[in-house]
This record gives structure tokens, C-alpha cells and sequence, in this order.
């Protein structure tokens, strides 16, 4: 019966995505395109924008070039670079101080998923003065005009500079959850691939792969897919089987850095209408629990999630192989298994621990935190109960 419900919900929600007016940021790429950035600020009539960052970015001058730039131009800006991985409501609420009190216009949202993250939950407090982050967490809760945000993206995995979703955690339960709306999705997109280039290996591959992640995971998935979003995980897919590992080996590979941009770029679009899955509900209480890198929660995850969904998911994993080129015949079985092989030997290539560090204790919430997260939204190939849940969540917990 639960799982005919969430079929059910699945099923309106899918008439219901092709209502949506989506859309895409405009993007200006290349090497060097942060320059364009503001004069195209200041074409635009904005005189004070806040920047959200982080401190690392700070000190290994990755701002350097945009803030000559915006001085250059005769843009002023106030710099807020509190932003912690898996960035917090405190967070947030910082940046809205600082955005009030300084009188800015719009935003510059520079680093990771996660200043970008900070900066739409600032824009989405700035329009919703009177409800909180916890309070617009799940869907089409924000329903409001935002103030302007610029991206720039300086990973190449969460894709955030184009989807609808902003992942926030709760600082005082640990909770992390994503907010989702319209209103969220940013209108620019600075895809510098130099800004990308000083990555180390690691974070090259943990990022990919979450990247790899949202492409894999919202084409296995049922429902909401258009053709666009499927043509957009494929491509991305396939980026990220030409260029990740090239890149991890040799960072300063610029042609490989713009096409993991794209990967991203595109994977992001193809989940943010058709979903992510059960590695990002499971993935997402390990980074509000444990602190756990995004990128790396998803790395580590993503096989086994697509292993436990079974045969359900090969006739699409197979596909994904096919585009890939990773085996020239087989069934769709052996070719689903090939494609997963594939990921895994990327995990141990690149270092990526076979499982996740869970705490026994810690099960329960994360099963709670898991469904709430995944059930009835995510059109996954199977849907999982309570105790599918906790029976895979017990296996990664105990490395089998
Ligand atoms: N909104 C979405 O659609 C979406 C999708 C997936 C993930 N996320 C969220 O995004 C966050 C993760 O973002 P992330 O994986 O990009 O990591 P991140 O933004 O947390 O950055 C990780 C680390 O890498 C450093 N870093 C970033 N760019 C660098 C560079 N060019 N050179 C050197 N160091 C650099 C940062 O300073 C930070 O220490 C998580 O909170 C995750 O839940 C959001
Ligand atoms: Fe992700």
C-alpha cells in the first residue's frame, strides 16, 4: 500500500513537471570568462552586490581576478566568506545580516555547492522575512522573487549553479535538507575552467562523481525526465567517463576541467527536474551527521545503490554503458554490471573508500531522515520501505 502511494504521488507529480516554466541559466564560458562577470553587473545597474564564499577560497587568492575586477568596474561589494561545507542556517543567516545591513542588490555566489547553496537560502530569507530555512525545506515552499544571484562555480560536481535546490543544514539537529523551487534556479553562470584547475585530485574525483551521481541517478529514475533531461545525463555521463579520471591525474588539464564544467552543468539541469535518488536521501544524513563531504558520500554510495535497486535499473544502466562504449556486447545485465564495475574501479583508482563510516547508533535517524528525504518524491526504479532502508543502511554499516 506505502509503496502504491508513492507511485501514486510520483505519478501527479509527473503531470505536474511538465506545467513548470523550466529554465536555464545563461552562461558565459571559458577560460577567463570571470572578467565578463562585472561588467555584466554593472550592465545590469547593480551598484552593491554581496559576495558568498569561503575562507579557503580567500586565502588561495581564487577571488583575486573577480574583486580587480568589480573595483575595476566601479561595483561594490561586501565579502561573506563564513560559509562552512554543507553550509548551515547560521550560515545563512549570517549572509542576510550582511546583505541588510549593507544595503546589497544581488548576489555573486563564488566556490563549491556550498557558498552556492548559502547564497540562494540568503536570497530565499531575503524574500521570505518571516518563515525559516526549516520552514521552506522540501517543495515550492519559497514561491517568491529572490534577489539576483550570479554563479561562479569553482567545483565542477553539484551542478547548483543550475538546479532549483538549495541544501541546508539544520545547525542544532544536524539535519540536512534540501529547499526546492523555481525561484532558486540562478540566471548566470561563469564556467572558468582556471577557477577549477588548482582543485586537489581528491576533490577533482569526490565532485565528479557527485556530478556523475545526479546524471546516474536522475536517468534510472522513473518519471519526470523529459527527453532533455535524459539527452543531458547521457552527455554528462559521458564527460565524465572521458575526462574524470584524466583530470584527477592532471589537474591543470584545462580542456578536461571546461568538459568536467559541462558534466556538471548538465547533470545538474538533468536533476533538478528529474530528480536525484536514494544515494543522495542516504548521503545527505551523512553529511548533516557526520560532516561527510558531499562529493564523497555520493562516491562511495552511488554503486551500492544502483547494485541493491537489481534488475530494475539495468535496462537504463545499460544504456549509460552503451554511450560510454565501456563493453561492446552483453546483455543488458552484464552490461548494467560492467557500467557499475566501471564506477567502482574509479572509487579505488582515486582513493574513495569502498564504504561510509556509520555509527550503529545512528541507523534509526538515518533511516528516518532517509525516507523523509526520498519517499513519496523520488521516482526511484524501486521504492524502498522502512525496512528496505534500514536493511541496506545495516549492510553499509557493516562493510558488506
Ligand atoms: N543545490 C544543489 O543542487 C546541490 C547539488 C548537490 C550538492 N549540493 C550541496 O553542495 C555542497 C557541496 O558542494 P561541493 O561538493 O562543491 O563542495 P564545497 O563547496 O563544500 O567545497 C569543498 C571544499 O573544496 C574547496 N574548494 C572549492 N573550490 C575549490 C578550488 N577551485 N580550489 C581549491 N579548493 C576548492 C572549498 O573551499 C571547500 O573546502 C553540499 O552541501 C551538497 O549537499 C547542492
Ligand atoms: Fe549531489
Amino acid at each position: 500500500m506505502y509503496k502504491l502511494y508513492c507511485r501514486i504521488y510520483q505519478a501527479i507529480m509527473k503531470i505536474g513537471m511538465y506545467l513548470l516554466p523550466w529554465s536555464m541559466p545563461k552562461t558565459i564560458e571559458g577560460p577567463k570568462s570571470i572578467l565578463k562577470l562585472a561588467p555584466l553587473i554593472k550592465e545590469k545597474g547593480f551598484t552593491k552586490v554581496l559576495i558568498v564564499t569561503d575562507k579557503t577560497l580567500v586565502e588561495i587568492h581564487l577571488l583575486d581576478d573577480l574583486l580587480k575586477s568589480l573595483d575595476e568596474n566601479k561595483v561594490n561589494y561586501v565579502l561573506f566568506d563564513g560559509v562552512n561545507p554543507n553550509p548551515t542556517d547560521e550560515n545563512v543567516e549570517e549572509g542576510v545580516k550582511l546583505y541588510r545591513d549593507n544595503g546589497c542588490e544581488a548576489m555573486i555566489a563564488f566556490g563549491g555547492g556550498s557558498p552556492m547553496d548559502c547564497a540562494k537560502g540568503i536570497g530565499a530569507r531575503i524574500a521570505r522575512p518571516n518563515k525559516s530555512i526549516a520552514k521552506m525545506q522540501g517543495l515550492f515552499k519559497v514561491l517568491h522573487k529572490i534577489p539576483l544571484i550570479f554563479t561562479v562555480p569553482t567545483t565542477a560536481g553539484t551542478g547548483s549553479e543550475t538546479t532549483i535546490a538549495a541544501v541546508i543544514t539544520e545547525a542544532k539537529t544536524h539535519h540536512k535538507a534540501s529547499i526546492n523551487d523555481l525561484s532558486l534556479m540562478p540566471k548566470y553562470a561563469i564556467l572558468d575552467p582556471e577557477l577549477t584547475a588548482g582543485l586537489p585530485p581528491k576533490t577533482t574525483a569526490t565532485t565528479g562523481m557527485d556530478a556523475l551521481c545526479h546524471a546516474v541517478e536522475a536517468y534510472t529514475n522513473n518519471t519526470y525526465n523529459s527527453k532533455l533531461e535524459k539527452d543531458l545525463s547521457k552527455k554528462a555521463v559521458k564527460l565524465i567517463y572521458d575526462n574524470l579520471y584524466g583530470a584527477y591525474l592532471d589537474g591543470s588539464d584545462l580542456k578536461r576541467r571546461q568538459n568536467l564544467q559541462l558534466a556538471a552543468f548538465y547533470a545538474g539541469r538533468a536533476f533538478t527536474r528529474g530528480s536525484v535518488g536514494y544515494v543522495h536521501a542516504i548521503g545527505h544524513t551523512l553529511g548533516g551527521l557526520y560532516g561527510t563531504p558531499h562529493g564523497l558520500a555520493m562516491s562511495i554510495l552511488l554503486p551500492h545503490v544502483m547494485r541493491a535497486y537489481g534488475e530494475k535499473a539495468y535496462r537504463r544502466l545499460a544504456e549509460l554503458c552503451d554511450v560510454c562504449g565501456i563493453v561492446n556486447q552483453g546483455s543488458e545485465k552484464e552490461k548494467a554490471l560492467a557500467f557499475i564495475g566501471w564506477i567502482e574501479e574509479l572509487k579505488e583508482k582515486t582513493g574513495i573508500p569502498k564504504y561510509p563510516d556509520i555509527k550503529k547508533e545512528d541507523i534509526d535517524q538515518i533511516v528516518t531522515w532517509a525516507i523523509k528525504e526520498g519517499n513519496p518524491l523520488y521516482p526511484t526504479p524501486v521504492t524502498w520501505d522502512r525496512n528496505d532502508f534500514k536493511a541496506f543502511v545495516e549492510k553499509m554499516s557493516n562493510g558488506d
